[in-house]
């Protein structure tokens, strides 16, 4: 099916047909989670580590998940083309109250939504991408990947509007991650992500390249990175199911090393392409 049809409780129908309630607990209070998940060449990447983020959000916010895993591959296999590689977005809200209060209704029906894009990806990685860093202002729930982005939203415009491709999230002098990716820096020769934790959102492009990086004898860590060591990196990478590995080359209007993304990178690079043809 082409990008302009949608699924909506149940049903496929054009994205302009496709309506919802001004009830909807996502419209009023944003209670809801998503997922995304890159398609390539019609095959759904990482399908069950997606399917396991997605049930880990829903119990988080303690909704019950509509589907089992065959049952979405069922839901999002029509909206997949086999020509193209599309990013598929899924939306789950607590669904439609009959009035607006911050408690939970009882019986409420989840209202369940999922659509397809091209994946245009970042189209300058021969020059790299400028980034900034700024105070992460964000919620304390930020492995949940909820629909309530309006932080995110904010710090991610702040770096378009210097001229950045991303904002680098900073807590208490510690480095979280993009404002809609994760981080990796390479640091006195090791490649080092900050660890799990409700700090960051669990990226499923963040744990490929740590597989990779460890089957390819890359030398590699998850640990806690301050703004200061972040400024020593030889290379800075930020990574996102859309954007997959993005090189920083400069950070706050300084180069990062000579200004062009380096070769852990390249190597790096490499392996998630042919890895990502390979093992849908
Ligand atoms: N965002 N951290 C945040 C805050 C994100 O929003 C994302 C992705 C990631 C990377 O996760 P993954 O590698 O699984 O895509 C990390 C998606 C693409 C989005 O919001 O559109």
């Amino acid at each position: 099916m082409d990008n302009n049809t949608v699924y909506l409780n149940g049903d496929y129908l054009p994205l302009s047909d496709a309506k919802i309630s001004v009830m909807d607990r996502g419209f009023l209070f944003g209670d809801g989670i998503y997922e995304v998940i890159p398609s390539y060449s019609g095959h759904l990447f990482h399908f069950e580590q997606h399917m396991e983020r997605l049930e880990n959000s829903l119990t988080l916010i303690r909704l019950e998940n509509p589907h089992d895993s065959a049952k979405w591959r069922e839901i999002l296999t029509p909206l997949l083309d086999a020509n193209l590689d599309q990013s598929i977005y899924i939306q789950i809200t607590r669904g439609v109250a009959a009035k607006r209060d911050h408690t939970f209704p009882a019986n409420i029906i989840p209202t369940v939504f999922a659509m397809s894009s091209n994946i245009v990806g970042f189209t300058d990685l021969e020059s790299g991408a400028k980034a900034i860093s700024i105070d992460d202002s964000r919620w304390g729930l930020c492995n949940v990947k909820a629909i309530t982005l309006l932080a995110n939203i904010l710090l991610r415009q702040q770096a378009v509007d210097r001229g950045c491709a991303e904002a680098i999230l900073v807590k208490d002098g510690y480095v979280t991650e993009g404002a809609a990716s994760n981080i990796f820096a390479v640091i006195d020769g090791i490649l080092i992500t900050p660890p799990k934790g409700r700090e960051i959102l669990a990226g499923v492009t963040r744990d490929v390249i740590l597989e990779l990086a460890r089957d390819n004898d890359i030398a590699c860590s998850e640990d806690i990175i301050s703004l200061d060591a972040l400024k020593t990196a030889s290379e800075i990478w930020l990574t996102s199911s859309t954007r997959e590995i993005i090189p920083v080359v400069q950070l706050d209007n300084e180069t990062i090393a000579n200004g062009k993304p380096g070769p852990v990178w390249k190597t790096i690079n490499h392996l998630f392409q042919t890895y990502k043809k390979s093992k849908p």
